[in-house]
């Protein structure tokens, strides 16, 4: 472990990249790296699902090309840095690896075990986990201060957002080469704590979960509290941005960060959305969940906004995003990158509550948990603190 803290201190440029996993999300990284003039090696157990990959990218830049975005050169030299294979032995010479295989502790375990038998003692090892503890991966390696969670967002060449989250055993200088690495490959890099959901998953849960005890209170309807969230900005109400992402899995994530706040009543998940889960009607890929899709066309009226919808949705995504600041899980600055760049928010959740005002916000809190009497509603002790001491977040 000594050994390895003083190689790391001297971190370089990460030039050669490995990438394991050739799936939605690592071959987008793989994407990512080969722009950013990276060399990639893109590892997959799957020899069909390199092929995928490498058919997959070559339609993107073609259209691409074909839009004039990008030069054919430049298409042809990208692709040309992307080797694959199904060896891992092939990532020897990689500065860092980022894995993005199957979302299981063990798997995801045996292969940091694996990788560290086949690349160099100071080669950095990532995780793009959403779920899992950083820290208990990090515990399966020998050298465990090289570990460190690079949280990419779907689709990867596209969203700007990286979490970057260290483990407990993390050495220091890693989190910051990592934020200058992803800043380098042209990523919004924002630094979060090894939390339940890190920032996005967590701070965003409200915007599902307030919209469906709207919903099941029966204040509006699902469309009329999705025009009600267009109308503040949001390119997607909650329940279309729902019904786009699965039912099976946005469940699964409330669900897992609900269990991993110990049954906190603020992450509950919602009835409702069990029920459409067990009706498999998952969306838009089953062409049923909360709207009815044909041909992948969403069906029915657009809604129209209803007056106070919004603003409850809000209140509880900005009491939500003040206390993750107030848990330490992240600066202010970092929450408000994380939720434009990595979930197109239309502002930072912590500016908007600067325009609003620490006191609307807490009026608004403090009345929904006078009328429900529930917990969910607390307010975060450090806005309190901030409307006692007169402060904004950006002021
Ligand atoms: P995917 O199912 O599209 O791809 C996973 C790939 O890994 C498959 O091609 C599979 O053959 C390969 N694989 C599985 N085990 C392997 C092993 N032991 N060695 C080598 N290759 C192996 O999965 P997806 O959606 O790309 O997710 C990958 C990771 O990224 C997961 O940890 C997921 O939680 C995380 N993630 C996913 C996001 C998403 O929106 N899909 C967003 C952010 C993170």
């Amino acid at each position: 472990m000594g050994d390895v803290r003083r190689y790391l201190r001297v971190m370089k440029a990460w030039k050669n990249v490995g990438v394991v996993g050739a799936g939605t999300m690592g071959s987008g990284i793989a994407q990512i790296a080969a722009q950013a003039g990276c060399d990639v090696i893109l590892v997959d157990a799957s020899s069909d699902a390199l092929t995928r990959s490498e058919a997959n990218l070559a339609k993107v830049f073609q259209r691409l090309v074909e839009k004039g975005r990008v030069s054919s050169e430049d298409a042809h030299a990208v692709q040309g840095r992307i080797r694959r294979s199904t060896q891992v032995q092939e990532l020897s010479e990689c500065d860092v690896v980022v894995e993005a295989i199957v979302e299981d502790l063990g798997v995801k375990s045996n292969l940091f075990q694996t990788l560290e038998t086949v690349v160099s003692h100071d080669a950095v090892l990532a995780t793009n986990t959403s779920s899992l503890s950083v820290t208990a991966l990090a515990r399966a390696c020998e050298h465990p201060s090289r570990v460190v969670g690079l949280h990419f967002f779907n689709p990867a060449p596209l969203m700007a957002l990286v979490e970057v989250v260290p483990a407990l055993q993390t050495q220091p200088e890693l989190a910051d080469h990592a934020m200058a690495q992803m800043q380098a490959w042209g990523k919004a890099p924002a630094l979060a704590k090894d939390t339940p959901g890190f920032i996005v998953n967590r701070v965003a849960r409200p915007f599902y979960s307030e919209a469906l005890r709207i919903l099941e209170e029966g204040v509006a309807s699902v469309a009329d509290i999705d025009a009600s969230m267009r109308a503040k900005g949001f390119r997607m109400g909650p329940f279309e941005l729902m019904d786009l992402i699965g039912h099976d899995v946005n469940y699964a994530v409330t669900s897992t960060v609900h269990d991993s706040f110990y049954g906190d009543p603020k992450y509950r998940p919602a009835h409702t959305q069990r029920q459409l889960v067990a009706a498999h009607w998952l969306g838009r890929k089953t062409g049923q969940g909360f709207y009815t899709y044909v041909d992948g066309v969403k069906q029915g009226d657009p809604g129209v906004a209803v007056e106070g919808v919004a603003e409850r949705v809000l209140a509880m995504l900005m009491n939500e995003a003040a206390d993750a600041v107030f848990w330490q899980v992240a600066s202010p600055e970092h929450i408000d990158v994380a939720m434009q760049k990595g979930v197109n928010y239309p502002k930072g959740l912590l500016a908007w509550a600067d325009e609003w005002g620490v006191g609307e916000l807490i009026n608004i809190l403090d009345a929904l948990r006078q009328r429900y009497g529930e917990e969910r509603y607390r307010v975060s002790p450090l806005l309190r603190d901030m409307a006692r001491q007169g402060r904004s977040f950006f002021g």
